[in-house]
């Protein structure tokens, strides 16, 4: 019996080979690449050093061409469904002509090849035409969206709560419902710039040499993080670019009673409830949520509890919510308290890139 693996091979970065991904490429045989054509050279670069890297010496790379296909279609799921069968025929025809019975075949995939890849769709339409026989393995890869995060210091999720990924197109039709996380793949139109009182927290090429990193409320970098974008897209003739986008919940959905418990709602925060106290997750996302209430009342909070316990008694602050100020980090306690943060959670725009002289350093 045929085998063919298909490998995740991480974001860029070739540490991001795992141990499990390495041995695969070691007892592989036959490597199947698929040529993106000349602008997408480093990727193909890549897989190549990782053979180079972890091959046996007797192993063959055979490269067949990657069918080219509608970028704008009017009909989107056709096109990406024709294309796939293209793509499944040009690979079936490198397995046919190139694996022997007993051999291991290839397909190194970007990222992770659960995500937005349709590798393990494309083996499964060869095998169900039902004219050429292997079995398969897949070894999970760190993805571009692990890779983002990672560099940026954040969790894709907030406590309890769920995240989205999607990509650009739907973002571009409509905040997702359910969700007040979304990371975002695929968007050559940049439909972030609809939402601009999100957070975003922007990486292309991340984990490259090429890499550039901006974070901020969408208002205060969008500009920047799309002229940034159309500058490398127009140097690099193609970019890979991916984010979260973080907008402020509705108070119930994160904030619970504590104490003198009493709910939080639109227009009468506290208001008739002086001696009250709230356990927030942060007082940053506290004061924001404050901000979205646009509460005309006075606001008065007697206690404010952040992760690291109570550590304010507010007064009563007069008027809008915006006269809020930070809770203080008490300094008993500040060991369990989080690091101190720079970038999005702290509002500060923030751009940094990496790699090649010439650019802004960070
Ligand atoms: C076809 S999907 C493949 C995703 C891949 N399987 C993964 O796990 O990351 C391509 C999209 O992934 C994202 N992407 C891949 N590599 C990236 C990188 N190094 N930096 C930023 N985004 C990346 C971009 O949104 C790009 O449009």
């Amino acid at each position: 019996m045929r085998k063919i693996y298909v490998i995740g091979i991480g974001a860029g970065d070739p540490d991001h080979l795992t141990l499990q991904a390495a041995k695969a490429i070691g007892r592989t045989d036959v490597f199947f690449l698929l040529d993106k054509g000349e602008t997408k050279q480093s990727l193909i670069d890549l897989r190549e050093r990782l053979i180079r890297g972890y091959s046996h010496p007797r192993k063959r790379i055979v490269e067949g061409r990657d069918p080219d296909r509608d970028r704008t279609p009017a009909d989107y799921t056709g096109t990406i469904a024709d294309w796939r069968t293209r793509r499944s025929q040009v690979i079936e025809g490198l397995i046919d002509e190139h694996l022997g019975d007993g051999e291991i075949g290839a397909i190194l995939v970007w990222g992770d090849p659960s995500l937005y890849d349709s590798t393990i769709a494309i083996l499964e339409e060869i095998l169900a035409r039902g004219a050429t026989t292997f079995e398969y393995e897949v070894i999970p890869g760190i993805s571009s969206v692990s890779a983002l995060a990672a560099k940026h210091r954040i969790a894709l999720n907030r406590v309890g709560r769920p995240f989205q990924v999607t990509t650009g197109r739907r973002l571009a039709e409509g905040w997702p419902d359910g969700v007040d996380d979304v990371v975002v793949m695929l968007d050559a139109q940049q439909a972030f710039t609809a939402y601009p009182d999100a957070e975003i927290y922007w990486g292309a090429y991340v984990s490259t040499e090429d890499e550039i990193l901006a974070s901020g409320r969408v208002a205060d970098v969008a500009d920047e993080i799309v002229t940034t974008r159309t500058a490398a897209r127009e140097r690099h003739g193609w970019i890979m670019d991916t984010y979260l986008l973080r907008r402020s919940a509705p108070p119930q959905a994160w904030a619970r009673p504590a104490g003198r418990a009493h709910a939080l709602r639109p227009g009468v925060v506290g208001a008739d409830q002086p001696t009250g106290s709230i356990t927030i997750d942060s007082p940053g996302s506290m004061i924001a949520s404050m901000a979205m209430m646009r509460s005309p009342a006075t606001v008065k909070l007697s206690a404010i509890r952040a992760p690291w316990g109570v550590c304010t008694r507010a007064p009563a602050v007069p008027s809008t919510v915006a006269g809020i100020a930070p809770c203080a980090r008490p300094t008993k306690n500040r060991a369990a308290s989080p690091a101190p943060r720079t970038g999005a959670a702290g509002s500060a725009a923030r751009m940094t890139t990496s790699g090649r002289a010439g650019r802004a350093g960070r």
